[in-house]
Order: C-alpha cells, then sequence, then structure tokens
C-alpha cells in the first residue's frame, strides 16, 4: 500500500515535538484525525493546539478532544518548561476555542468504519486508548496497528526523563499504559533508547525554512541549551512517524511489557522480562508479545525527517 494511502489518526498531548510529528504524519500518510489528549498541555489547549496546526497547514480534518485527566492518579501539571506556556512555545496568539466532539468515540467510530485499516500513532498518554479499549471490546482487533512513543528500558544508556526510571507519557497515566500492553493490538514501541539518539540541531530545523516549526521550536531550544548543553531538539514523537513509513532502521525486539502502577521510585517504569527461566510468580504470564525499538540508525533517520520536512 502506497504511504499516502494509510490511515492514520494521531492522538497527541500536542506539545513541540508532537507538532513536528503531525507535521512529518500529514505529509506522508492520509491522516485522517487528530485527537487530543491531557499531557504536555491540558485536553482543552492541546484541542486549541491541533485547530491552530491545522489552520496553518490548511488541513481540513477533524479535531477530537480527549481525557483531561489520567485514569487513576491526579492529572500533573502542563510542562511549561519545556513546552512554553501553550504548548507550542508561546509564540502564537491562539484563536480558536476548546469546542470538540469526543475523541474516544471518535476513536471507536473510526476503527469501525475502516476495520483493520486504521493505524493510530499515540504520542501522548494511553488514556484515550485504553478508554477506547474498554467502551468498545472489538476495538484492539479492529485497529490495523497502534505505534506509541513511550517507554525506556535502558538501551543505550537512556532510562527515566520524569523520573530516573519513568518516561513521561507512561509515568502521566500508567494504568492506562499498563492497560493497553495488556491488549492484543499490534503494537510497537519507541521509546526514549531511541528517540534520545535522534537529535535534530536549532540550525537543520532553521533550514527546513518551515516557519511553524521555527518558531515554535525556539522555546525548546532555550531549554536544552539551558539544561543539556545543546541547541536542539529530541523530536521524540516524530519518530513514531519515521518507524511507521520504513522500520529499517531500527533494531526491534518483541517482548511482553509491564508498567509500574504502584506509588514507590518506580512508578511509571516499563519492563520486561529479560530472562525465559520460568518463575513461580510471573507477571508476564500469558501476555502478549510487542514490538520494542531499542537502536536506531540516527543518520538514516535524521536524513529522511528533515528531507520531508524541507519546505520548497
Ligand atoms: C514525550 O513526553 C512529551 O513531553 C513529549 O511530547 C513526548 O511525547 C517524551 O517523553
Ligand atoms: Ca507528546
Amino acid at each position: 500500500m502506497q504511504n499516502k494511502q494509510r490511515k492514520i489518526i494521531i492522538d497527541t498531548d500536542i506539545g513541540i515535538d508532537d507538532a513536528f510529528a503531525l507535521r512529518y504524519g500529514s505529509l506522508l500518510f492520509d491522516l485522517v484525525g487528530i485527537t487530543t489528549v491531557n499531557g504536555n498541555v491540558t485536553a482543552d489547549m492541546a484541542t486549541k493546539n491541533a485547530k491552530l496546526f491545522c489552520e496553518h497547514y490548511g488541513l481540513n480534518i477533524p479535531v477530537c478532544k480527549g481525557a483531561t485527566r489520567p485514569l487513576a492518579v491526579p492529572p500533573s501539571p502542563p510542562i511549561t518548561n519545556i513546552h512554553g506556556s501553550d504548548g507550542l512555545g508561546g509564540c502564537y496568539d491562539n484563536p480558536h476555542n476548546a469546542d470538540a466532539p469526543n475523541a474516544v468515540q471518535f476513536l471507536i467510530d473510526m476503527v469501525k468504519a475502516h476495520p483493520h485499516e486504521l493505524t493510530i500513532l499515540a504520542i501522548g498518554p494511553l488514556t484515550n486508548i485504553a478508554l477506547a479499549l474498554n467502551f468498545c471490546p472489538e476495538f484492539a482487533e479492529l485497529v490495523q496497528e497502534m505505534v506509541i512513543m513511550g517507554g525506556a528500558f535502558g538501551f543505550n544508556q537512556h532510562t527515566g526523563n520524569k523520573t530516573n526510571f519513568s518516561e513521561f507519557n507512561i509515568w502521566s497515566d500508567p494504568h492506562a499504559a499498563d492497560q493497553v500492553l495488556h491488549s492484543h493490538m499490534k503494537i510497537t514501541m519507541l521509546p526514549l533508547d531511541v528517540t534520545y539518539e535522534v537529535i535534530i540541531s536549532g540550525e537543520e530545523v532553521q533550514n527546513t525554512h518551515d516557519q511553524f516549526l521555527n518558531d515554535i521550536s525556539k522555546f525548546y531550544f532555550e531549554f536544552t541549551l539551558k539544561e543539556e548543553g545543546f541547541y536542539g531538539i529530541a523530536v521524540h514523537d516524530a519518530l513514531t512517524v519515521s518507524y511507521l513509513n520504513d522500520p529499517t532502521p531500527y533494531t526491534v525486539i518483541s517482548k511482553p511489557v509491564r508498567v509500574v502502577t504502584e506509588p514507590g521510585i518506580t512508578f511509571g517504569q516499563t519492563v520486561i522480562p529479560h530472562s525465559s527461566m520460568p518463575v513461580p510468580i510471573d507477571y508476564f504470564k500469558g501476555l502478549p508479545e510487542h514490538q520494542i525499538c531499542i537502536g536506531v540508525d540516527a543518520p538514516k533517520v535524521r536524513e529522511h525527517l528533515l528531507r520531508t520536512l524541507t519546505v520548497n
């Protein structure tokens, strides 16, 4: 199937790297809708941002508002120090409101309307996806495939970015993530283990001549320069699009995955069994295996991303 015919929905808490993923995804695939979720910003703000994004790039697609809070833990405040006051670097006046149809219903309706033909790229906390699985028992079976940005497994020395052990999207709603990872959907995870390997410099973003991406990412660059000592962006979420477009630059393992939902220092950590030795208490017993990307040919991924984003 030609990529442009491939139908995708992007489920997002649209902050800065989410916008890169949305742009990249809309250029390569048939983006049939955007669903928003609380995470980097509130679900209301994410909805307004998604509308602004669609207006800027002339996309006439549904924007639907999803979960305003995680399933079982209190919502964490917006990540204003990385993504700016509004999630998009605080550089645009956003004229849009947050009114929008229900995202979970939209996801369910769309997989029923396009059975086995819809891929979901989940680049925020997994609350909407868990709710869709709960409300629609056949959801997992009807989805063609799901690609998730989330998790951290310790490969390539990348562990957590929210805590020492936990990645932000999974940490934000660990109960939802654990439920989703229990499902038999075809799932591939792009964890920090690979996303922190693909850094785009400020100069490279500038060379794409994409004004919107340049404007919004300035705030992120200031953060990374101050906190991490380089002027650039880890475009975490965009790697879901990259993988779907071409999985060959990625090293992938197949494992069942659990999420630590109990309070404590490992709260929100994604865990896999490293040994196949039978144990009397097996937390992974009967769970489906999912694909986890643990290595990446970063130059290849960067080259394709930058070439695709470049405005001619
Ligand atoms: C993830 O957290 C968010 O801040 C980013 O948008 C990305 O989805 C990376 O951990
Ligand atoms: Ca995100």
